[in-house]
C-alpha cells in the first residue's frame, strides 16, 4: 500500500513526463560521451527530450518550441544496419501537453487542442520546397525500431532539398562506413545539429543556415580516438571538414555564445 501510494506520488510530481524531461543527461545519459551533454541553452523554449517509441530510448534531442526545430541529436553509432525507410513521421505529444503520451505517436493519433503551438507538424512542411531533413539519421540508426524512431519532427529541420538528398546523404554516408570499419573497437558517440538562420516556412518554422555533425570514437580510457567536424551551409555544397575543436569554436560565434561544447572530458587526437 505505502509502495503503491508511493509509485503514485512519483507518477504525480514528474506530471507522466518520461520523455520531455527536466534533464537528458540524467534521463537519457547513455547517449552523451561520458555521460556529458552537448551545452544546452536556460531560455524557456527549449526542451530537452528522451526520444522515445514503444518505452525504449533511442536518442536525445534538444528542441526549440519557438523556433520549432531541434538544435541538437545525439546519438550512438552501433553499426551498419540497411534500415528500411517509413517515412511516416512522428510529432512529441508532450511538448503541446504535458500530460500525454510519454511516447512519439503520428499527428493523427493526438486529439489536442492547439497542437503545434510548441512543435512543428507536417503541414508546416507541405509544398514548402524543404525537405524534413534527419538530425539523427535513419543511415546510421542501429536497428528498424530505431530508424523508425528517427522519423519525428523534432528530429528534423528544413533543409534544401537537393542537400538533403545529395552532399549531406553522401556525408551520413561516408561517416557511416568509415565509423563501421574504423571505430569498432570503440563506442561511437555523434552529435548532429543546425545553426538557426534567418527565414521561416509557413511563418512558423525556422529554416537554419548551417547543418554540421561530429563523431567521437571513445576508447576505454574516455578518449576520442577518432574524432571529426563537419558544417555546411543549407544548400547543396560540400561540407567542410574540421577538427572537432575547430568546430566548436566556429559554433559559439553562430550561436553568439561564449563556448559551445560537446564530448565533454575527452581528447581529440
Ligand atoms: C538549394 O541548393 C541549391 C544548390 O546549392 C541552390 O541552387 C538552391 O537555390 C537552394 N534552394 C533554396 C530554397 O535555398
Amino acid at each position: 500500500m505505502m509502495l503503491l501510494l508511493r509509485v503514485l506520488m512519483l507518477s504525480l510530481l514528474s506530471g507522466g513526463s518520461a520523455r520531455v524531461v527536466q534533464n537528458f543527461e540524467i534521463e537519457c545519459g547513455q547517449f552523451f560521451a561520458n555521460g556529458k551533454s552537448p551545452t544546452t541553452f536556460a531560455e524557456p523554449q527549449y526542451r530537452q527530450i528522451c526520444q522515445t517509441l514503444s518505452n525504449v530510448h533511442y536518442y536525445a534531442t534538444f528542441y526549440d518550441t519557438g523556433k520549432k526545430i531541434p538544435l541538437y541529436s545525439a546519438y550512438k553509432f552501433e553499426g551498419l544496419m540497411d534500415c528500411t525507410r517509413q517515412d511516416k513521421w512522428y510529432i512529441e505529444p508532450q511538448l503541446d501537453d504535458n500530460n500525454a503520451s510519454p511516447d512519439m505517436k503520428f499527428e493523427k493519433d493526438v486529439k489536442k487542442q492547439g497542437l503545434g503551438v510548441h512543435q512543428a507538424l507536417n503541414d508546416d512542411y507541405k509544398n514548402s520546397g524543404f525537405d524534413r531533413g534527419h538530425l539523427a539519421p535513419v543511415y546510421q540508426a542501429e536497428s528498424q525500431s530505431c530508424a523508425d524512431a528517427t522519423f519525428t519532427l523534432t528530429n528534423a529541420a528544413p533543409q534544401n532539398l537537393s542537400f538533403n538528398r545529395g552532399q549531406w546523404r553522401k556525408l551520413e554516408e561516408n561517416i557511416a562506413i568509415f565509423l563501421n570499419s574504423e571505430c569498432k573497437l570503440y563506442t561511437v558517440y555523434i552529435v548532429t545539429g543546425v545553426v538557426p538562420g534567418a527565414s521561416q516556412i509557413k511563418n512558423r518554422v525556422n529554416v537554419p543556415s548551417h547543418f554540421w555533425t561530429a563523431y567521437c570514437c571513445l576508447d576505454n580510457n574516455k578518449k576520442c580516438q577518432f574524432s571529426k567536424g563537419f558544417i555546411g551551409e543549407n544548400k547543396n555544397i560540400t561540407p567542410k571538414e574540421k577538427t572537432v575543436n575547430d568546430l566548436k569554436t566556429e559554433l559559439a560565434k553562430l550561436y553568439n555564445v561564449a563556448s559551445f561544447e560537446f564530448f565533454i572530458h575527452s581528447t581529440q587526437r
